[in-house]
């Protein structure tokens, strides 16, 4: 029972050496093999001396019955037909973001891992880290009171990709956040996407994203590919606190500020209503520096011990896609609001 599963990674470009490192280094794991189409890459990840097997088949990887899982970091246009082909040969599978390019490919991958009764999860990695681990927690035990707006800023002077927009190389980390920290995930009752082409690159290079939530209060997301600062931030205001996370201040990642603005009673007149400001203290959580991959690949071997879904599952996948296909909609027709089913997002 608790002998290490053993993984295998397919992808060997620049994010697979990472899970390839966490898996070998992760107690609950045995790496057994890298497998890339480039055989030099493979080769070059696993390094001289090493038990660990080069391969350039996924057919002949997936064929083998000493694997029990594999991890694909492989462009997102091939994560579907590889992931359906490793749950047919009856392994688990943690896929990087996004979980697919469409989400017809992504629900069939999630239908197939429950088929099976396989794991599907996606790496989405934020959900690893110790500082939103924190903001979930903060949020679930009600120490900010209702979520009254969320504001995520990722922007920097990022490589412009020729096959994506801004919004699918960076928006998935902010909306897998969302996902994973508000109350019933990621179900915006509405999307609208407005951005822009200044240099004529031929993709959108800066991105606004809205998303309306059903309890009364809106996500923001910004993410810029154009931006000489770079800036990771994010406010989740609260009825009760507001906890603002600046990951680019290793010192002090979180600051929760227990003031806000309250509505006190109507006045005699009932035009106006009474509003006062709470100016109360700033505290900053301690948090743990720890890589969050490890804590991935744990989550990972835990869901199969368990038999239970991972806390990032093909069903958190497919919502974060599903949010990008409206906001590629919104996009398409000028930025206009997306409401309705064309939104829902629940699978
Ligand atoms: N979680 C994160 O923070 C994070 C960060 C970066 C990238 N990613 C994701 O990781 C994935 C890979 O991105 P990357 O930047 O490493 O890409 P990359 O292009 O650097 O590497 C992809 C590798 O996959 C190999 N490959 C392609 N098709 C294959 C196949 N059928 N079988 C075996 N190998 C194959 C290629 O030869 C290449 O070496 C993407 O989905 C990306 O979004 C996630």
């Amino acid at each position: 029972m608790n002998e290490p599963l053993r993984a295998a990674v397919i992808g060997a470009g620049y994010w697979g050496p990472n899970l390839a490192r966490n898996f070998r280094t992760s107690p609950h794991w045995d790496l057994v093999a890298v497998c890339d189409l480039d055989e030099a890459k493979a080769a070059k990840v696993v390094g001289p001396r090493s038990t660990v097997e080069v391969m350039t088949s996924t057919e002949a990887l997936l064929a083998r019955d000493d694997v029990d899982a594999v991890a694909i970091a492989t462009p997102a246009s091939t994560h579907a037909a590889i992931a359906m082909a490793a749950l047919r040969a009856g392994k688990h599978v943690v896929v990087e973001k996004p979980i697919a390019d469409n989400s017809a490919d992504a629900q069939a991958m999630v239908d197939l891992a429950d088929e099976r009764g396989l794991v599907l999860m996606v790496d989405h990695t934020f959900c690893y880290t110790p500082p939103v681990l924190k903001i979930r927690e903060l949020v679930a035990d009600g120490s900010l009171g209702d979520v009254l707006f969320i504001d995520s800023v990722r922007i920097n002077l990022g490589l412009v990709q020729p096959d994506v927009d801004v919004f699918w190389d960076l928006a998935p980390h902010d909306l897998s956040i969302l996902d994973f920290v508000l109350p019933g995930g990621l179900e915006p009752v509405g999307i609208a996407a407005q951005g822009a082409d200044p240099i004529g690159a031929g993709q959108t290079c800066v991105g606004y994203l809205t998303l309306p939530l059903a309890s009364g209060a809106i996500a923001h997301v910004h993410v810029n590919w154009l931006s000489p600062t770079k800036i990771r931030q994010m406010v989740v205001g609260g009825s009760k606190q507001t906890v603002v996370w600046d990951d680019l201040q290793p010192q002090q990642r979180l600051t929760v500020y227990d003031r806000g603005v309250e509505l006190g009673a109507e006045q005699p007149d009932k035009a106006t209503t009474n509003i006062s400001y709470r100016l109360g203290d700033a505290w900053a959580p301690a948090l743990p520096e720890r890589e969050a991959l490890g804590a991935m690949v744990a989550e990972f071997a835990g869901a199969i011990r368990e038999g239970r879904a991972p806390r990032t599952d093909g069903r958190a996948g497919l919502r974060v896609l599903k949010v990008l296909e409206a906001a590629s909609r919104s996009l398409a027709d000028g930025g206009r609001l997306v409401t309705g089913s064309t939104v829902e997002v629940s699978a």
